[in-house]
């Protein structure tokens, strides 16, 4: 599956972007939520998640909540209709907390985490966690160059989690295009988050028809 991150799209186009993506077989995409602290970057609010949920209900909106406040950020998604909130472990030391929280609000949560931290640190939450980001970049900013480690990291991954016997989804985000999304699928990624190979080289649908062909 291909999440696109609308991180790097144009704002003044952004509904319009939005709608081409849909057109073209898009059903989920990853919104960015950067809250100047976690990360030194800020981005987009509640009320996109909103709006994005009346006019596409039946797209999933899967927010990467990149945010260390999550006492007063995490609840805003949860509100504003998001389907899946993933939260970073280095943001908090209550974890099992908000990832009960966000079961007992109906709506799937996962975990990312940074490229310096271990696979081995999510073994405590398998049974609570429905899909697993391995961030593929540094978090804060759209458009750098995926890790070349990566690959290895998310065999561990793929590894842990048949250990666990969950079935627990991997998904990549940094640095994603024709090239290096397949070799995140060679690893054993399944969902694929990608901003600036899909909204910042020109047609949408030649981007999107690319990735889907690479990852063939
Ligand atoms: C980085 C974000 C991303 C990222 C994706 O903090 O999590 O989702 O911006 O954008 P590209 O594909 O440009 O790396
Ligand atoms: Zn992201």
């Amino acid at each position: 599956m291909i999440a696109p991150s609308i991180l790097n799209a144009n704002n003044m186009n952004l509904g319009q972007d939005i709608k081409q993506a849909i057109e073209n077989g898009i059903e989920r995409f990853h919104i960015d939520i950067m809250d100047g602290h976690f990360v030194p970057n800020l981005s987009y609010g509640p009320e996109l998640v909103k709006d994005f949920k009346v006019a596409y209900p039946l797209t999933e909106a899967e927010i990467h909540l990149m945010s260390n406040n999550l006492e007063t950020t995490l609840p805003l998604f949860v509100k504003a209709g998001a389907d899946l909130i993933e939260l970073h472990l280095e943001a908090t030391d209550k974890v099992e907390y908000w990832l009960d929280y966000l079961h007992e609000s109906k709506i799937r949560a996962g975990i990312a985490i940074n490229p310096d931290t271990p696979v081995q640190e999510i073994k405590p939450y398998m049974n609570k966690i429905d899909q697993l980001l391995i961030m593929t970049v540094k978090p804060g900013f759209g458009g750098q160059k995926f890790h070349s480690e990566s690959p290895d990291k998310i065999k561990q991954a793929k590894e842990l989690i048949a250990q666990s016997g969950k079935n627990i989804p991997i998904e990549v985000d940094g640095g994603i295009d024709n090239k290096t999304a397949p070799l995140s699928k060679n690893a054993g990624a399944e969902i694929f988050v990608s901003g600036s190979y899909i909204f910042k080289k020109g047609s949408i649908a030649h981007q999107i028809a690319e990735l889907n062909e690479a990852l063939r």
